[in-house]
C-alpha cells in the first residue's frame, strides 16, 4: 500500500502578479511549496511525493522545498493544471494504490485534513474531496451576462442576468488535497485527456474528471486553513492566519 501525493506547483500565478511563480512566493519567510510539502509529510500518511514545477525551474523548486523525509520527484508541469497532474500521475511507482492531488497554493493546509481524505479513500470511497459549507447566497447567471451591450473596458458585462439560485444548503466549496484510488484517477485522466490542452476546456479539479466518468465522488469536511492563495489579499489573510495554523500542527 503506497500513497503518492502530487503537489501542483507549475502555475505562474498571474493573478498574484509577482515576478516569480506563485509556489515560490514566501508566506511567513518560507515558500508556499515548502509549507505545502511539509504538511503532506507531517500527515504521516504520504509515502512518495511528485511536485509539478514550472518548466525549467525544477532545481529552484527542489531548493525551495529543502530536504524531506520521503522520496521526492520533480517533473515539469504542463499548460494547464490538468496537464500538470497527468504528468505527475505518469510517475506513480508500482504499488501505488492511493493518489492525493494537492495545490502548492494552499500552504496552510492542516496535516489532519490530509489524514481525513486518505482515511476516507482507504475506507472504500474511490474519490474524496474536502468541502466547506457555502456562506454566501450563490446565483447562477447567463454566460454572456444577458447584456452584451454593457461591458467594461476589460470586456466584463456590467449587468448580468440571473438564471436561478441553487439551494445553499446543498452547495460545498471544495478544496485540496483530493484523494483517489489510483486506477480510478488514471482512468479519469485518460478519458478526459483531450481537455488538458487549453485552460477554457481543462478540469479545474480532478474530481470533475471522475464525475465525467459517472463515478461517485464523496465530500469530507474541509478546513478554512486550506484556503487557496490566488490574490495579494489571500496572501495577506494567510499571513495573518500563519501563527495559529502552524501551532495546530
Ligand atoms: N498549476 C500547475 N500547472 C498549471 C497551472 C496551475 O501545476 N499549468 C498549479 C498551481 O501552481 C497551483 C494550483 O495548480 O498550485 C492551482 O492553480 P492556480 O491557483 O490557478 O495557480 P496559478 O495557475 O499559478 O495562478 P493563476 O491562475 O492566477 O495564473
Ligand atoms: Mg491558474
Amino acid at each position: 500500500m503506497t500513497t503518492l501525493a502530487i503537489l501542483t506547483a507549475a502555475g505562474s500565478g498571474t493573478r498574484l502578479g509577482r515576478d516569480v511563480p506563485k509556489a515560490l512566493v514566501e508566506v511567513g519567510g518560507l515558500p508556499m511549496i515548502a509549507h505545502a510539502a511539509r504538511a503532506l509529510v507531517d500527515s504521516g500518511v504520504v509515502d512518495a511525493l511528485v511536485i509539478t514545477a514550472p518548466p525549467g525551474r525544477s532545481a529552484e523548486v527542489r531548493a525551495a522545498v529543502g530536504p524531506l523525509a520521503l522520496e521526492l520527484q520533480v517533473v515539469d508541469g504542463g499548460a494547464t493544471r490538468q496537464a500538470s497532474v497527468a504528468a505527475g500521475l505518469a510517475l506513480a511507482g508500482p504499488g501505488t494504490d492511493v493518489v492525493l492531488v494537492h495545490d502548492a497554493a494552499r500552504p496552510l493546509t492542516p496535516p489532519a485534513l490530509v489524514r481525513r481524505v486518505v482515511a476516507a479513500v482507504r475506507g472504500g470511497h474511490g474519490a474524496v474531496v474536502p468541502g466547506l459549507p457555502v456562506t454566501d447566497t450563490i446565483k447562477r447567471v447567463l454566460p454572456d451576462g444577458g447584456s452584451p451591450a454593457g461591458r467594461t473596458a476589460a470586456g466584463e458585462p456590467v449587468v448580468e442576468r440571473v438564471v436561478d439560485t441553487p439551494d445553499r444548503s446543498v452547495l460545498r466549496a471544495v478544496q485540496t488535497p483530493q484523494g483517489f484510488e489510483h486506477g480510478l484517477l488514471v482512468r479519469a485522466h485518460a478519458e478526459g485527456a483531450a481537455r488538458a490542452t487549453a485552460e477554457h476546456l481543462a478540469a479545474t479539479d480532478d474530481a470533475g474528471l471522475v464525475e465525467a466518468l459517472g463515478e461517485p465522488v464523496h465530500v469530507v469536511a474541509g478546513e478554512p486553513a486550506a484556503l487557496k492563495i490566488t490574490t495579494e489579499r489571500d496572501l495577506a489573510v494567510a499571513t495573518l492566519m500563519l501563527d495559529e495554523c502552524l501551532e495546530e500542527r
